[in-house]
This record gives C-alpha cells, sequence and structure tokens, in this order.
C-alpha cells in the first residue's frame, strides 16, 4: 500500500479525474463528494477536523517502508478513532477523510456500517431459507464485506457500538482491528461508545488494544448537527 500526499495542483487534478469518474462503490452517496479540503467545519467539529486532517496528512510518514521494514514501527498502521454523542458530524468528517484518499488515488478505500459487518459475519447455515437453498447473492455480499474489510488499504467502519451488545460482535470488532493493525492497514472507526465504554461492551483486551491500533483518539461534543 502506499499513501501520497499530492501537492495542491496534483491534487486539484486528481480530484477533478475522480469526479468524472466514480465514487467508491461502497460509500453511501449523501457523503459523495466531499473530502477534507472542501469540509467546513462547525465550532464543535473545527479541532476534530484538524487532527482528523493531521492524522490524514501523517499518513505517507507512518506507512513508510525501507526494505520491507516500517520506518515507524507504532505508527504503521494506526487509525483513527472519532467518537461522541449522536449526530456531532463523525461519520461526514470520517467520510471526508476517506474521500481525500479516494481522490489521491493509488488507494482502495471501504466504507461499511458496523451492523452490516456484524450481518455479514453470521454463520453460513443461517443462509438456508426454508425451502432449503442457500441465499447465494446474500453469501456472495457477505463475502465480498468480509474480504474487503480484510483487504482494504483504508477501511471506514462506521458506528461501532451500534447493535445489540454479544460476543459475537466482540469477537467480530476485535478481529478487524487486531487483523487490520497488525497486517499495518489504518482502520477510522465512528463511535457513540467513549473508550472507556469499550470495556464493558466488547472487553478489556479490545479496550487495551485501541491504544495501540489509533494514533488519534478523538472526540466530537456539542448538540446534534441533524436540525430538530
Ligand atoms: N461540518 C458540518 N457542517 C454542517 N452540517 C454538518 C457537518 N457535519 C455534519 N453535518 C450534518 O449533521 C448531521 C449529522 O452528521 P453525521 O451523520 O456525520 O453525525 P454522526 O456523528 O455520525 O451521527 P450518529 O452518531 O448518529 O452516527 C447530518 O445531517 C450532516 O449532514
Ligand atoms: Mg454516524
Amino acid at each position: 500500500m502506499e499513501h501520497v500526499v499530492l501537492s495542491r495542483e496534483e491534487s486539484r487534478a486528481k480530484r477533478e479525474a475522480h469526479r468524472r469518474a466514480k465514487p467508491p462503490a461502497s460509500l453511501p452517496l449523501v457523503y459523495w463528494p466531499d473530502d477534507l479540503e472542501s469540509y467546513t467545519p462547525t465550532d464543535h467539529t473545527r479541532e476534530a477536523y484538524e487532527r482528523a486532517a493531521s492524522w490524514w496528512r501523517g499518513l505517507p510518514e507512518r506507512q513508510a517502508l525501507k526494505d520491507y521494514v516500517p520506518v515507524d514501527r507504532e505508527g504503521y498502521g494506526q487509525g483513527l478513532l472519532l467518537s461522541g454523542p449522536y449526530g456531532t458530524g463523525k461519520t461526514t468528517l470520517a467520510a471526508a477523510v476517506l474521500l481525500s484518499s479516494w481522490f489521491n488515488g493509488r488507494t482502495k478505500v471501504m466504507f461499511v456500517r458496523f451492523v452490516d459487518l456484524l450481518e455479514a459475519n453470521r454463520p453460513q447455515q443461517s443462509y438456508i431459507r426454508p425451502d432449503g437453498l442457500e441465499d447465494v447473492s446474500d453469501i456472495e455480499r457477505a463475502h465480498d464485506i468480509v474480504k474487503g474489510v480484510r483487504e482494504t488499504d483504508l477501511l471506514l467502519l462506521d458506528d461501532v457500538g451500534r447493535g445489540k451488545a454479544s460476543e459475537f460482535a466482540a469477537g467480530v470488532i476485535e478481529d478487524v482491528i487486531r487483523g487490520r493493525y497488525l497486517a499495518g492497514k489504518p482502520t477510522i472507526i465512528t463511535s457513540n461508545l467513549e473508550p472507556d465504554e469499550w470495556k464493558g461492551r466488547y472487553g478489556e483486551g479490545v479496550a487495551d488494544f485501541l491504544y495501540q491500533a489509533f494514533a488519534d483518539i478523538v472526540y466530537i461534543g456539542g448538540p446534534s448537527l441533524r436540525g430538530r
């Protein structure tokens, strides 16, 4: 994987080229095509925006290899965790980071909701329908999600903590975070859970590992931005 930060002009040219092309297949279109350059922070998201942008600008350095050896052993594969209450702009900001990488090219990106990942990980036998046949297209879709989450260069895992707490969910989240970090592939997570709440929900092991797998854990506070 190669993460590159281009000059402003190169970046604009790439972005224009991408704008004429397609959004990432996994991205919900409400987030298209706003990247970090076109993102407008609010008073409550400004600090998070600056930290997210700084995390993103630091990617090439953290992902650098010399003779196959990570130059920054600690930082290699480290992601970005955005936490905070409902509606504060976590997913919008995370999607802008993802699109900045997409517009720079050379990076495979993927957006997946945590609940969809849980669904995709359910056991194969649960795909057998009452008539005894398997739902092949559902199995294929699930397989694509699980494979993409393992292999994509940059993953946005949205809304961790949504859905019922269970050992199964804890296993899935732990597997993604540890697996991707060990493979040197950064992950952006959004969650309503604060880091302390991970322990009660997913166990001490994964809660502790957050501090290794994420270069920055950013809290976005304030009122919901959803006009009510
Ligand atoms: N910088 C911004 N300026 C103006 N509106 C914004 C901004 N960021 C997000 N919004 C709007 O606020 C609403 C909530 O944003 P978003 O879905 O990103 O929040 P969230 O923190 O992910 O919410 P949830 O916790 O429910 O997943 C959306 O309608 C979005 O368009
Ligand atoms: Mg969200």
